[in-house]
């Protein structure tokens, strides 16, 4: 922390609007610096919190030719549901924006400017990688190969996710164009690049790269090998049309780079905080400048390991050139959340994604936010499995937490009507008791003061440990006591006990809201509070003598074998389907071994035109066609729903494997198959003659 800090502005990686959000996500990014940030607002500072949906980039635009729709349709569906799966979660930004705002628009072309203007871009004719097929330029993820560094095969023309380097489509071994697969020619075309190298050797960035000192090793190690490496000079306009326009002459149909904009994008969603009405306070009290252009600010960027690069250098190095802009004091990337022993993948769907899980698991957004809490890919890579969330829900927040909260409630209904009774000022004479008591409070003391530290050095995983000793800590005073037992004997006991331990429930109902929000809300309800203050943690009576406590509810429930048994079927289905249908991406370069011709002959081709097509009813891809052969009208059941409606294809020529043994699929005899092209992005297309030709048309 600087010593003049007066404000935070934590913002949090701007999610590509392309697909809904799954643990990995809120693992790697979403939760921990949702947790800082309640922790920062709850010791009293001054606090803003940027997300936003990324809406530009070949991410999106490859999402939007994969579904067949247009870019702008995929980030208009996807920003919302992002929006409102982080909203269920708990997850409070103080504003979330999104990159297709004319805002936005507006501030990153005029950074783009000032820094243009100011002739810091170099401005250079080179040979980029274009696709002659489809007639475009391969930027960024549009062209793969093999990284140069890590031997990664499937990098991308920006960076290899594998090695996190930083890459140049022609850094790239072997490239192909995501497009067409094809290899792809070199074309000139005019770009303007941020002179990295330059600004690395200027004084100020070497300053700057002083303040990596206090930062994470994995930030420091990653930044370092870039450092030591020596910068290239990088690209901020792409040859693309779907971005933000690139606002000087001679640049018409080029747009910035994503990850020129993207970043802006938290200054844009701050002047929107601003000027949007119901927003949070903090957002409202301030100018933009004063928390983007003002040293008594802390800039915080959460984020996830495969950005590092774009927040801990590009981005300062944009904000530095520009010259009137903070830099940030911290960057907190995590590593990846690995999912039951493989790699998340949106594409092959190995994802615990959160809608489904809210489906499956109502209102037990806090047990998943705690979970992934204890297991926060801090340092490395971590693993989810569903039985360590069982184990975690169930030994912890139920056996622990809940049970502590719950045995006190309950006896102080069953005792006093749930009335606070006593300020334990008579407390037993008991020596042992005293005893016990003494190393409670200490204990529970040490780990407030352990859950504080780790939590303002966001160190999560330990500040949550911290906090779960406080409830141990009641629990043992329980075991050690007995309370239950004492009731026969020693009745100022019992509610000395008992008063203890509703304090330490206060103290956990303070704790508790960084780590478990809608936990912490009702646990101060059930507690008969209307509202607790952080500072309050430290203080001896929390619940005072009088207060009427509501009725016992319990906080947790137990999770059952047979709801961890649902996901993981669940996830063997998906693990199943996988093998059994790879990729197409995959298989796309790959031949199959060959076959003679006598093989090939084997194969009965026809021209048959569609006559009638429609649904299969309870079977989303199925459609069931009715294929007229010349001589014969076949029906041919085909996995094509997805990608046609039935009307687009009646009247079609298609091409029909005339002889292939006829298969029952739901209940219908299917006498045929159609041929079909699929590209990368899981589209069929049907194949058929170019020509009208009559059906039953021998294909050869
Ligand atoms: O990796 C991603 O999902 C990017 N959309 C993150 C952008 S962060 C920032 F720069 F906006
Ligand atoms: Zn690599």
């Amino acid at each position: 922390m600087k010593a003049n800090t007066k404000r935070y502005l934590v913002t949090a990686a701007l999610p590509y609007a392309n697909g809904p959000v799954h643990i990995g996500h809120l693992a790697g990014c979403y939760l921990p610096a949702d947790v800082y940030v309640r922790y920062l607002r709850a010791i009293g500072k001054d606090v803003l919190f940027i997300c936003g949906s990324d809406e530009h980039g070949v991410p999106i635009t490859i999402k939007a030719k994969k579904e067949g729709i247009t870019p702008q349709q995929v980030v208009d569906k996807y920003d919302g549901i992002m929006k409102n799966a982080f909203k269920d979660f708990g997850i409070d930004f103080s504003y979330y924006g999104r990159t297709s705002s004319q805002v936005h628009h507006e501030t990153a072309q005029t950074f783009f400017k000032n820094l243009y203007d100011k002739g810091v871009f170099e401005e250079e004719v080179t040979q980029q990688y274009y696709d002659e097929e489809a007639k475009q330029f391969l930027a960024d993820r549009y062209i793969t190969g093999t990284c140069p560094r890590c031997g990664n095969p499937n990098a991308y023309g920006d960076q290899c996710e594998k090695c996190g380097t930083a890459l140049s489509p022609t850094d790239l071994i072997n490239p192909k164009s995501a497009l067409s697969g094809a290899a792809p020619v070199l074309r000139e075309t005019k770009n303007w690049f941020l002179p990295m190298g330059k600004i690395q050797d200027s004084p100020a960035f070497q300053e700057y790269i002083k303040r990596f000192e206090h930062w994470k090793s994995n930030i420091k190690g990653q930044c370092a090998s870039w450092l030591n490496e020596g910068l290239q000079s990088r690209a901020m306009t792409r040859d693309l049309d779907w971005g933000v326009p690139v606002p000087i002459d001679g640049a018409e149909g080029k747009v910035l780079y994503v990850w020129f904009d993207a970043p802006i994008g938290y200054i844009s969603a701050t002047k929107e905080a601003l000027i949007a009405r119901g927003q949070k306070p903090e957002a409202r009290s301030l100018a933009w400048q004063d928390w983007w252009q003002n040293e008594e600010t802390e800039l915080i960027h959460f984020i996830g390991k495969d950005n590092i690069v774009f927040h801990a250098i590009i981005f300062p190095m944009m904000l530095l050139t520009h010259g009137q802009y903070i830099l940030p004091s911290n960057v907190p990337a995590n590593e990846f959340l690995n999912l039951e022993g493989d790699k998340i993948s949106t594409s092959r769907n190995w994802a615990v994604w959160l809608h489904e899980y809210l489906h499956d698991f109502p209102n037990k957004q806090d047990e998943l936010r705690y979970v992934l809490t204890s297991i926060a890919p801090e340092t490395k890579d971590s693993e989810f499995t569903w039985k360590d969330y069982q184990t975690r829900v169930n030994s912890e927040l139920v056996s622990i937490f809940g049970n502590f909260v719950n045995r006190v409630l309950v006896l102080c209904e069953k005792y006093y009507g749930g009335r606070v009774t006593d300020d334990g000022g008579r407390m037993t004479e008991d020596g042992r008791v005293m005893e016990v008591r003494k190393h409670c409070f200490e204990q529970v003391a040490a780990s407030i003061v352990e859950m504080e530290q780790c939590l303002g050095e966001v160190k999560l995983r330990d500040a949550q440990a911290a906090f779960i000793n406080i409830a141990r800590a009641g629990n043992k005073y329980l075991a050690d006591t007995e309370p239950w037992k004492l009731a026969k004997t020693d009745e100022e006991a019992v509610k000395g006990i008992l008063f203890d331990a509703l304090q330490i429930c206060g103290k956990l109902a303070i704790a508790a809201a960084p780590f478990l929000p809608h936990t912490a809300a009702k646990l101060t309800q059930l507690l008969g509070v209307r509202e607790l203050k952080w500072n309050q943690l430290k203080e001896e009576v929390i619940i005072a003598v009088g207060t009427q406590l509501a009725k016992p509810e319990i906080l947790y429930k137990q999770v059952e074998d047979e709801e961890i048994n649902v996901q993981l079927a669940r996830l063997e289905a998906i693990k199943k389907a996988n093998q059994a249908q790879p990729s197409t991406t995959s298989n796309l370069n790959e031949l199959k071994p060959h076959i003679s011709y006598e093989d090939f002959e084997k194969l009965d081709l026809r021209v048959g035109k569609v006559i009638a097509a429609e649904k299969v009813p309870k079977a989303d891809k199925l459609l069931n066609l009715t294929v007229d052969l010349g001589f014969e009208q076949r029906t041919i059941l085909s996995g094509i729903a997805e990608y046609y409606k039935p009307e687009e294809l009646v009247g079609k020529l298609v091409t029909v494997v005339a002889n292939l043994a006829p298969r029952k699929i739901r209940g219908i005899e299917s006498q045929g198959m159609l041929l079909m092209a699929g590209n990368d992005f899981g589209k069929l297309y049907s194949v058929g003659p170019e020509q009208d030709i009559e059906p039953g048309s021998v294909v050869k």
